[in-house]
């Protein structure tokens, strides 16, 4: 077969892990050519690509980022944008398309696949959001690096009896702020989820201060809200799937808690640092077994579907289902866990 791939969205630790297994298994284990669009969806509107043989993978496997380039252009916000794609898979004569991305990336395969594509979605995110998976490659390496970097703090904050305010990615859901901040110990811990209460916030990191020197790292997912709207958010721009660009959240947070309890406050953004460089061995494996699965898929059939981690075996889901509803945090990570630490 004559099988396309691209990913699309923010990149993440593991897409040419993803790469290389569905080559290698499909080159190898089923005779496959394979085309790789550049840039995501706006490689297929512009039918910009290049070929992909387990020769041009040799190495990608430790490698961040993706060899295919990646981009958040939604060909249904572009006029013609979904009849260039069309034209594009006939021309080069794709049998069948892997797409790998989150739930935009794989919302434009699920209306693509209406549109008569043959397509098979890998799930892909570091904000781990995505519900028909138990999780996404990519997020085991970003709270690593959350992790160090909230370790690294305490010891500074510790030196100088301060609060820092540490914002991770998490743009819907609390993740990544969830899991690094219970693995470094975070004193306090917003979430989109649940919209934080400044007054609550400071009343608990004045009590943890009053019994003695108390260094608090409070993490802080970039799309957490405040509740009662006392604290005024810039408005982002947004991107073509509608999503705001977010990021400084944090520092709007520690300048109320400096004002409010006299703490001397200080912010890290730990930004795309979290999206950058090798991938843990879990998310190297996690992304080489949907990888092989997903070619698999492509060769019974089975499209319209998405690959996923259940149970820890690789299953596959419609694509319908797997872009639907985004994964929320579970409360009794965060509050039977979590807080436990908190105040
Ligand atoms: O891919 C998800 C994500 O990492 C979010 O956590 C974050 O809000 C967003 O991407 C940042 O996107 P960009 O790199 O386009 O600024």
């Amino acid at each position: 077969m004559r099988v396309g791939m691209l990913t699309g969205g923010g990149d993440c630790p593991g897409l040419n892990a993803v790469i290389r297994a569905v080559v290698r298994k499909g080159e190898v284990g089923y005779g496959d050519s394979f085309v790789g669009f550049l840039d995501g969806w706006e490689g297929v509107m512009d039918n910009r690509s290049t070929d992909l043989d387990v020769e041009r993978c040799r190495g990608i496997l430790p490698r961040g980022g993706t060899i295919l380039g990646t981009s958040r252009t939604n060909p249904y916000k572009v006029d013609g944008g979904v009849a260039r794609c069309l034209a594009t898979l006939r021309s080069q004569r794709i049998d069948a398309l892997v797409a790998i991305g989150g739930d935009d990336t794989l919302g434009v395969a699920h209306r693509l696949s209406g549109e008569g594509v043959a397509v098979v979605g890998v799930p892909k995110t570091i904000d781990n959001d995505l519900s028909a998976t138990e999780v996404t490659f990519g997020f085991h390496t970003a709270v690593q690096i959350a992790t160090d970097a909230i370790d690294r703090l305490h010891t500074t904050a510790e030196s100088h009896d301060r609060v820092i305010v540490c914002e991770v990615m998490g743009r819907n859901a609390g993740w990544i702020a969830t899991y690094a901040g219970i693995a470094g110990g975070a004193a306090e811990i917003l979430v989109p989820e649940e919209p934080f209460d400044i007054d609550v916030i400071c009343a608990k990191l004045k009590n943890r201060h009053a019994k003695g020197r108390f260094a608090s790292i409070v993490v802080v997912a970039e799309g957490a809200v405040p509740a009662d709207g006392s604290l005024t958010l810039a408005s982002a721009e947004l991107d073509q799937f509608g999503h705001p660009r977010l990021g400084g959240i944090a520092n709007v947070l520690a300048g109320e808690i400096e004002k409010r309890t006299g703490f001397e406050t200080r912010v890290t953004l730990l930004g795309h640092v979290q999206r950058g460089g090798s991938p843990t061995a879990f998310d190297r494996i996690l992304a080489t077994r949907f990888g092989i699965a997903a070619i698999d898929a492509v060769h019974d059939g089975d499209f319209s579907t998405m690959v996923a981690l259940q149970a820890d075996k690789i299953v596959r889901v419609p694509l319908s289902e797997a872009v639907s509803v985004a994964k929320q945090v579970d409360p009794d990570l965060l509050h039977g866990v979590a807080e436990v630490f908190w105040g």
